[in-house]
């Protein structure tokens, strides 16, 4: 039976990718995108901002409503826009009737601050974190972290952005009009039932939840209005297991300009781009240059549609993309250092590992010294039936990818990551360092493998 199961999950080339066996609804482009708010400041004296996670009802299908979860509103959450220097408090609230924690994905903070597993919020228990700024600008993101139960409230609805701005970022001419020509994008796939409810089911899932209607933003059937001007398009592949390769209907390319963690060097003209859980790319899209005669859309591999647009008369503005955008490098100390911690991801469904184990949060998988490089390497061992892709992340810093099975990186990937995808049989060696100490967790992120225990600590001291 488990054989029988194991096929049908299996391509030819023998790689899983269950992905590809549930499609994806095309979007008819019948609502506008949702645009979430941005998160304000509160008035209250030494607080900045406030989060809670909260349960809530949302009107996802016309005329009936979805218990859901949310950050500060019954869905998803508002957009935390912070500066680099900043110094920020947040009050999270656990308004939930469940454990919960607030997770800043790619943010370099204190393991305090983390909100990781061991930071968990009992239903009611609230806590001030602290922290200052001290990353370059990036599109981040923040999603709950209990152990054993994080897919499930992911799925809920449990995710927001975070943008870091910083000089660099204001001063470089790129579009930055928010909701207009700078837009959020989260997708996420899901499945309802029929009484179009989430209906989380982890028994089911075991390699994480594929769904088969996509939401953006939270908008079901989403398109996009833009004018005729460049806009700049930060995904965030917040699903708990589907991979996306986004391109454009036409063939047309676009330019990304970001990775995870940071701008790149330069803009890398692309004609497809793949994202795997908790990825984010930052691409412009040039509407003054597409022929708009044509039904323009964002697309799958697959060709599903993922994001109609419908482009205006209007021009819009001027932005012009500039050659250079950051200084990120890689130096000879850091290509010449030896491997000195190594990781290895294995398995599927519940069987997953790192190096032959599951989580235990009272055990530390490894130790580094706080402000020293490492250079790790991950290797994704295939299993009898092929493997399948595991995207890996590491709390608390960014890294840098020196190589991919010996080779250098391809270009879009020469920036700051937190994430990356790693295939069957692949090694990935990359270079890392800690600000602060504390306990910091690495795992994959398919979510419910992350619940399934493939996940592991690290000790900075
Ligand atoms: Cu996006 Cu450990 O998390
Ligand atoms: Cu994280
Ligand atoms: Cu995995």
């Amino acid at each position: 039976k488990d054989m029988e199961e194991i096929d049908q999950n299996t391509t030819e080339n023998g790689h899983r990718s269950h992905d590809e066996m549930v499609s994806l609804n095309d979007s008819t482009g019948e609502n506008e995108l949702e645009i979430p708010a941005m998160l304000e400041r509160d008035n209250e004296k030494g607080i900045v901002y406030t989060v809670r996670a909260q349960k809530g009802k949302t009107e996802i299908f016309d005329g009936t409503e979805t218990k859901t979860y949310g950050y500060n509103g019954a869905f998803l959450g508002p957009v935390l826009r912070l500066e680099k220097g900043d110094m920020v408090k947040i009050r999270t609230i656990n308004e939930l009737e469940e454990n919960t924690t607030f997770h800043w994905h790619g943010l370099e903070v204190s393991a305090d601050a983390d909100g990781g597993p061991h930071n968990t919020l009992k239903p009611g228990e609230e806590k001030v974190i602290e922290f200052k700024v001290a990353q370059e600008a990036s599109t981040l993101w923040f999603h709950p972290h209990p152990e054993g139960i994080t897919a499930e409230q992911v799925y809920n609805g449990l995710a927001g952005l975070i943008y870091i701005e910083d000089d660099n970022s204001k001063n470089l001419g790129l579009p930055n009009d928010y909701g207009k020509n700078d837009i959020p994008l989260i997708f996420q796939d899901r499945n309802f039932d029929d009484k179009k409810q989430l209906n989380y089911n982890a028994a089911m899932n075991d390699d994480g939840t594929i769904g088969d209607t996509l939401l953006i933003n939270g908008t079901l059937n989403p398109k996009l209005t833009v004018n005729k001007e460049k806009v700049r398009l930060r995904l965030l592949n917040g699903s708990n297991a589907r991979n996306y390769t986004f391109k454009l209907n036409t063939g047309d390319s676009f330019v990304q300009i970001s990775t995870d963690g940071g701008f790149l060097n330069e803009p890398v003209t692309l004609k497809e781009i793949t994202l795997t859980p908790s990825e984010r790319a930052e691409i412009v899209v040039d509407f003054s240059q597409l022929n708009t005669a044509n039904d323009l859309a964002l697309i799958n591999e697959d060709e599903s549609i993922l994001l109609p647009f419908e482009v205006s008369d209007q021009s819009g503005e001027i932005n012009k993309i500039p050659g250079e955008m950051n200084n990120f490098s890689i130096t000879e100390e850091e290509k010449d250092l030896p491997v000195t911690k190594k990781v290895e991801l294995f398995g599927m469904k519940d069987q997953v590992t790192i190096n032959g184990k599951k989580f235990d949060p009272e055990r530390i998988d490894f130790t580094q010294q706080q402000g020293v490089t490492e250079v790790w390497e991950i290797y994704n061992k295939p299993d009898m039936m092929g493997g399948m892709i595991h995207p890996f992340h590491i709390h608390g810093t960014q890294f840098k990818i020196l190589s991919r099975d010996g080779e250098e990186p391809p270009e879009n990937e020469r920036g700051w990551k937190d994430s990356i995808s790693i295939q069957p049989g692949e090694r990935v060696k990359i270079a890392i360092q800690f600000k602060h100490k504390g306990v910091y967790m690495f795992h994959c992120h398919i979510l419910e493998h992350e619940d399934n225990g493939m996940m592991g600590q690290l000790k900075v001291e």
